[in-house]
């Protein structure tokens, strides 16, 4: 394994933590049996406001003049009260792998993007997922996760959706929660990020999202209120937009009402890098400075002390946020002694990668059954997309880059400070040699005329397209340059071509047509080319499905380019200089395929959709009970080879309107025509309206259409619920 000089840094870092630790016994901070809540407030009687202040604001180590020996230019560091035994607070990036922001490399494990998570409708594998980047993350030293982003995909363009999960609230909520679940087991503390509406990245900083309560509660807001349930992060990260009006790190209707009083939400809420503007920001619910080198004061820090000695933030306040950063430390076991687990082991951990990688892809397209290919796929042309380096991965603060990674210079016309893309070692080309059994060729894809002269030769060409994205700057859901013509003009050569997407999101596809294989792979992560090769041969059998939609066009989109892009082409240097504006969500709680159903939009792939290389039939959808609503179906392999269903419920109409949801899902594994009859129990919010006055979910009476089947399009089975008048608290 190599170690950079840095690593060696932090393993001292962890072994002078474990000294430490059985240092601690005698300390304030030391482990009792006492409830976390009752530590907290013991450790804090014996805390002077100094030490308080030293822990509510923190340093983006990159960016610090003097980098202390054991920091990682990483995340966010905070340095403990040593007297007291709290040690430093070590932050690092983030769902996809330890993503040492500044460092060139790691031996981290790269898990696949947040969509390609999401596209697997699998729980289980974010818990796997989020155990193993913990695992890792302790490993290196640090104690703090700065995971668990999921803002849905409101916009096609934005620049992070790769990070996120999806378009719908209870799939990203469901996956993020396990996630978060999964991270924490290993003593990591996670947050939950970045709340709220921080859908697209121009101007993200200073854009103000403009949406109506009972639309937020019904879309986002779920989506966080799911994955609080399923996970409890220990922390909240706040956003750097602003929210109807206000910044949402300085937004008392979010942190205070909605946050704690509706949630009883116990952890702390930790600013993201720079979205601190006042000290004033105290008062109204966040509870710690990130990043302080980014924000133009250290507000929590000098400011906060004259704050508190002139009364105008109460010491009880500044007790409150220590309290509720020490509690929620201590109910993880953050920052209590545990038991070594040694080295980071990345063999042994890239099985998880590999497994979350296969079970994200989503196929789109098979005609003719082009796919898998078998043993007489004969002469393969592989064509674009880097397929000879590796897979591409996005960019940013969660930017994992592996040994071995190979990372190219930025296209023209991003910000200077963009490094380029990244692509991970799990080359596709090596990987489809490994197993294809006539002559394998390459082409880079970059002279279409060669690229077709190697299609014209082959009996199978697979043309590798791709879309990068990375924080800070939103994308183009067009493949760039000339990638479409390169299809088109490969498939005229080559009636048996297969494309194979490596991006963010979705994109428009209008080549689709042109071409038999179709076949999403997202970012697939540190085994990226070994899952996608897997999947093309056949060694693994398809079951992702899209967790947003593919539309047709731009035009069947709530907005066709980012709002505020005229103003700010491109990021400024400092953010603070960027042109305010609003965006006006004004499709409300009709996020992704909610808005294409409302406007009778055909997509070109709809959400939930994704084929498998066996067939599955749907029956006898009922309900089992109405209150709380529970439905049972029937799911049969109906074709050839085992496979894994992932039968969907959506609800159609309701006595009041109400858009299109997912209610629930079931994913069966199946031999084949072996038959399962599955339950599904569903949450009574995604029955309801928010009602504003009265400040609660409202569920009306009468009958509720809700169909089951392959994704939100697939209305080939319904049954008729009749639910009763009820009234949900929050
Ligand atoms: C991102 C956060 C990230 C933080 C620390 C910010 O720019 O928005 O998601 O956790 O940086 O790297």
């Amino acid at each position: 394994m190599k170690s950079s000089p840095r690593h060696v840094g932090l393993a001292l870092a962890i072994a002078t933590a474990s000294v430490h630790a059985s240092a601690q016994q005698a300390t304030p901070a030391a482990s009792t049996n006492e409830s976390p809540d009752a530590r907290a407030t013991r450790l804090i009687a014996a805390m002077t406001l100094d030490e308080k202040i030293s822990l509510l604001h923190g340093h983006f180590p990159r960016m610090m003049r003097v980098l202390p020996a054991d920091v990682a230019p990483s995340g966010g560091y905070f340095p403990g009260v040593p007297r007291l035994g709290i040690p430093a607070l070590r932050e690092t990036d983030a769902s996809l792998g330890v993503a040492e922001n500044g460092a060139s490399g790691n031996d981290a494990t790269a898990l696949p993007s947040g969509m390609s998570l999401a596209a697997t409708w699998n729980p289980d594998i974010a818990r796997r997922g989020g155990t193993m980047v913990a695992k890792q993350t302790r490993q290196r030293g640090y104690n703090i996760l700065l995971a668990g982003g999921v803002n849905l995909t409101r916009d096609i363009y934005n620049g992070r959706n790769f990070e996120y999960l999806g378009e719908d609230p209870l799939l990203a909520g469901r996956i993020a929660g396990a996630s978060i679940a999964g991270i924490q087991s290993q003593h990591i503390a996670s947050t939950v990020k970045h709340f709220i509406l921080n859908a697209q990245e121009t101007g993200r900083h200073v854009v103000d999202a403009q949406i109506g309560e009972a639309a937020l509660r019904e879309s986002d807001l779920l989506a966080f209120e799911f994955a609080i349930e399923d996970g409890s992060p220990a922390s909240v990260m706040c956003a750097y937009n602003k929210v109807n009006g206000r910044y949402a790190c300085e937004n008392p209707d979010l942190l205070s009402g909605i946050l704690r009083k509706d949630w009883g939400y116990k952890g702390w809420v930790m600013s993201d890098w720079g979205a601190v503007h006042s000290v004033a920001a105290a008062n109204m619910g966040l509870d710690q400075e990130s990043g302080q080198e980014l924000d133009k004061d250290v507000y929590f820090g000098a400011p906060l002390k004259a704050a508190v000695l002139s009364g105008m933030v109460p010491q009880a306040r500044v007790d409150e946020m220590v309290h509720r950063l020490l509690r929620s430390l201590f109910a993880v076991g953050a920052i209590d002694p545990q038991a070594s687990l040694g080295a980071v082991d990345v063999d042994g951990d890239n099985p998880v990668a590999l497994a979350a990688s296969e079970a994200g892809i989503v196929v789109l397209k098979n005609d003719a059954n082009i796919l898998p290919l078998g043993a007489n796929a004969g002469r393969v042309a592989v064509i674009g997309g880097h397929a000879d380096i590796g897979v591409l991965s996005g960019g940013g603060s969660s930017q994992v880059i592996p040994y071995g990674s190979v990372r190219l210079t930025a296209p023209s016309g991003y910000p200077e400070s963009v490094k380029g893309p990244v692509y991970h070692p799990s080359a596709p080309l090596g990987a489809i040699k490994r197993r294809a059994k006539g002559e394998v060729r390459f082409d880079a894809g970059t002279d279409i005329a060669s690229a077709v002269a190697i299609a014209k030769q082959a009996d199978v060409a697979i043309v590798f397209v791709e879309q990068w994205a990375v924080e800070g700057v939103d994308v183009s859901p067009r493949l760039s340059g000339k990638q479409e013509a390169l299809i088109s003009a490969v498939a005229a050569a080559n009636r048996k071509t297969i494309v194979v997407m490596e991006t963010g999101g979705a994109v428009l596809t209008p080549w689709r047509n042109k071409v038999s294989g179709l076949v999403a792979a997202w970012y697939p992560g540190g085994q990226g080319g070994e899952a996608i090769a897997r999947i093309l041969f056949g060694e693994v059998n398809p079951s992702g499905r899209l967790p947003v939609t593919f539309p047709d066009s731009l035009d069947q989109l709530p907005r066709t380019s980012p709002a505020g892009l005229d103003l700010n082409p491109v990021q400024p240097r400092r953010f603070w200089e960027s042109k305010s504006f609003s965006v006006d969500y004004k499709e409300g709680a009709s996020v992704g395929y909610r808005w294409f159903a409302e406007n009778n939009y055909k997509p070109a792939y709809p959400f939930g959709f994704g084929l498998s290389y066996t067939t599955f039939s749907y029956s006898d959808l009922a309900v089992v009970s109405s209150r709380p609503l529970k439905l049972a179906l029937t799911i049969k392999n109906s074709g050839s080879r085992t496979g894994e269903a992932t039968a969907q419920l959506y609800l159609q109409r309701a006595p009041q309107r109400i858009q299109q949801r997912l209610l629930g899902w079931a994913k069966a594994s199946l031999q084949p025509g072996e038959a399962r009859r599955v339950e599904i129990s569903v949450d009574s919010r995604l029955l309801a309206n928010w009602d504003v006055r009265r400040h609660r979910w409202r569920i009306a009476s009468g009958a509720y259409l809700i169909n089951a089947g392959d994704d939100a399009n697939d209305k080939s089975l319904t049954v008729r619920a009749m639910l009763a008048s009820t009234t949900i608290r929050p």
